[in-house]
């Protein structure tokens, strides 16, 4: 049992539906915001989730079969259902070209809710969809100066596996293949 186990899924998690997509992109600019403006830059960072958490790309990731979506509600919201707000999400799927490697492709809590188990009751639903559709390890690429996440994941046992240089917005930066078994 690791430490980070004292948080397993004391936290309400549950599939996303469509109605979710523009809460999901609030959590997510909010979110990247405080995790990656000092490294993007807060224009860079509008740019990017405008394009990665468009609504239409994000409804047909929630629909797609092949991939799962789940969301955390606000922690003290006694309407767990409620889709206008949500607390963190995690979207897990297949790594490309690779038939046994799952992909914790992404995993966002909002900053006022960090260090409180959201995280890791995300991550466990994640791991565990990946584990029943049949893959027997999981990968993510996360910023190698982002400490935060990177001692998160070391915590639930990912060690690092690849570092590579990405490009985004005509920049350069570093981004460490993080995996484990499951
Ligand atoms: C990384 C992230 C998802 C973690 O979610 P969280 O809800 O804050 O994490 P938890 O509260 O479940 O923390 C679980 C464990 O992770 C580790 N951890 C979490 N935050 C940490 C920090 N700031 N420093 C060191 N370790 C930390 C601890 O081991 C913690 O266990 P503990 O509370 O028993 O000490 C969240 O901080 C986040 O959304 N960050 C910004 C987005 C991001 O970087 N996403 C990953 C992209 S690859």
């Amino acid at each position: 049992m690791t430490d980070s186990s004292r948080h397993r899924s004391t936290h309400f998690v549950r599939p996303a539906r469509l109605e979710d997509a523009r809460a999901i992109r609030t959590v997510a600019r909010e979110s990247w915001h405080a995790a990656y403006d000092d490294l993007l830059g807060p224009d860079t960072v509008e740019m990017m989730t405008d394009e990665w958490y468009a609504l239409e790309g994000l409804r047909e990731s929630i629909q797609s079969r092949d991939s799962h979506l789940f969301v955390a509600p606000e922690p003290d919201d006694d309407k767990p259902d409620r889709t206008d707000e949500l607390a963190g999400f995690v979207h897990v799927g297949q790594w490309p070209d690779e038939p046994a490697v799952g992909h914790l492709a992404r995993l966002y809590v909002r900053s006022g809710h960090w260090g409180c188990g959201l995280g890791t009751s995300l991550c466990d639903h994640g791991e565990r969809a990946v584990e029943d559709d049949g893959y027997d390890r999981i990968r993510l690429e996360v910023f190698t100066t982002n400490e935060r996440a990177i001692d998160f994941y070391e915590g639930r046992g990912y060690e690092p596996v690849a570092e590579v240089v990405e490009e985004l917005e005509g920049e350069t930066y570093r981004v460490s293949l993080l995996e484990r078994s499951l």
